[in-house]
């Protein structure tokens, strides 16, 4: 048996905080873990599987959730991603990256052939992505030539942060600029329409947010780019082709399914998962662990900045390696190893104990060796 040394764990990584499974999904990945399993009555199209039930999934429950009118899963967020913008990409064309974007819309974007302008943050201690700013970059590179799209993340994976996305979606708009809205660490955490956002695309990840195992994600968009984005194959008339036909063809998507009316309740919830991470940040401020990123916050993933802790790790056996083993002593899990000075960490899905036996951790390691 290959086991998980982490597995009953405190878990504060925010790559993982979101993509627990539920029970449903526990029981789910049994009965389905055999290879193309969710194939036994396909006829030809992923998307259009009755049993198990995917055709609802992906017609009638997913649009809704995500406010489009077109929805589609994928192995995952960067997969979406580089679907639209290799659907979108035009010789010598542009795409707009806010500064905060993660490396694979950076990655994404390369492999479409587009050309990259990045919007910069603000730099320390926020780090936003400011609307005027977007609008500076959209219009210094409408000089350069033509811009097939723009991307916000939403929020971003280093600090969690949320850019205004509604007046970035105007601003792209007067300019004629689809928006896709990366939203790997929103969907399936908090509530997200892309309607009501005013963008044209929205992607999701559901090992990430969404309670599944993984590869898998979600693509939305506005009908207007789905004889774009979803162009079929000209031989196999009915495989659309930057999905290369079939996406997550096994566990992955059943897991989300099963997970799903339990993912539509909790971002119901998501006020409390706020006020958590507020409470977090502040009294990791009270022992001198700073939160840099957006203030008061407004997601669960934090990012902390500690002279202290680095100062710790200059002196001690373990060097830099000391958080991490004192706090898996504790059974957390979730701080890379050799992180002290800057980490990021989620406190997604914590009980109100979890929280204060995670901050209690902190506290009593700062104190030990501070003596
Ligand atoms: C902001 C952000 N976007 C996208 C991704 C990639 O997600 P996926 O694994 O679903 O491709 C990540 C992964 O960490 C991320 O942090």
């Amino acid at each position: 048996m290959l086991k998980r040394q982490t597995k009953d764990f405190i878990n504060i990584d925010p790559l993982q905080t979101g993509g627990k499974l539920t029970e449903e999904a526990k029981q789910a990945l049994l009965e389905w873990g055999d290879g193309y399993s969710i194939c036994d009555f396909c006829q030809g199209r992923l998307d259009e599987i009755r049993t198990p039930p995917i055709y609802d999934f992906v017609h009638k429950e997913l649009p809704e959730f995500l406010g489009c009118d077109v929805a589609r899963i994928t192995t995952g967020a960067r997969e979406g991603m580089f679907a639209i913008m290799h659907a979108l990409a035009k010789k010598d064309a542009w795409v707009i990256l806010d500064g905060n974007a993660h490396y694979s819309s950076y990655i994404s974007a390369e492999r479409a052939g587009l050309n990259i302008a990045e919007v910069p943050n603000t730099g320390y201690p926020d780090y936003l992505i400011k609307p005027d700013k977007f609008e500076e970059v959209i219009e210094e590179t409408e000089r350069k030539g033509e811009i097939a799209l723009a991307l916000i993340t939403y929020p971003d994976g280093n600090y969690g942060n949320l850019p205004d996305a509604k007046k970035i979606a105007e601003i792209c708009k007067s300019h004629g600029i689809p928006l896709l809205l990366n939203g790997a660490y929103a969907v399936g955490r908090m509530p997200l329409k892309l309607k009501e956002i005013g963008a044209d695309f929205i992607v999701g990840s559901g090992h990430k947010s969404m309670a599944s195992s993984g590869p898998v994600g979600v693509l939305g968009m506005k009908s207007e780019w789905e004889e774009i984005v979803l162009k079929r194959s000209s031989k196999y008339k009915n495989k659309e082709i930057e999905l290369l036909g079939c996406t997550a063809r096994g566990v992955s998507l059943i897991t989300l399914i099963a997970s799903f009316p339990a993912v539509k309740k909790r971002v119901e919830r998501w006020r409390e998962e706020v006020e958590k991470a507020r409470y977090f940040s502040s009294k990791m401020e009270e022992i001198g662990v700073l939160q840099l990123g957006e203030k008061p916050h407004n997601h669960d993933l934090m990012f902390f900045s500690s002279e202290k802790l680095f100062e710790i790790s200059k002196k001690v056996k373990d060097g830099r390696f000391f958080l991490y083993k004192e706090l898996k002593s504790r059974r957390i899990h979730g701080i890379k190893p050799g992180l002290t000075k800057h980490f990021k960490l989620s406190t997604y899905g914590l009980s109100k104990e979890e929280i204060e036996y995670v901050l209690n951790a902190f506290r009593e390691i700062i104190e030990k060796y501070e003596k």
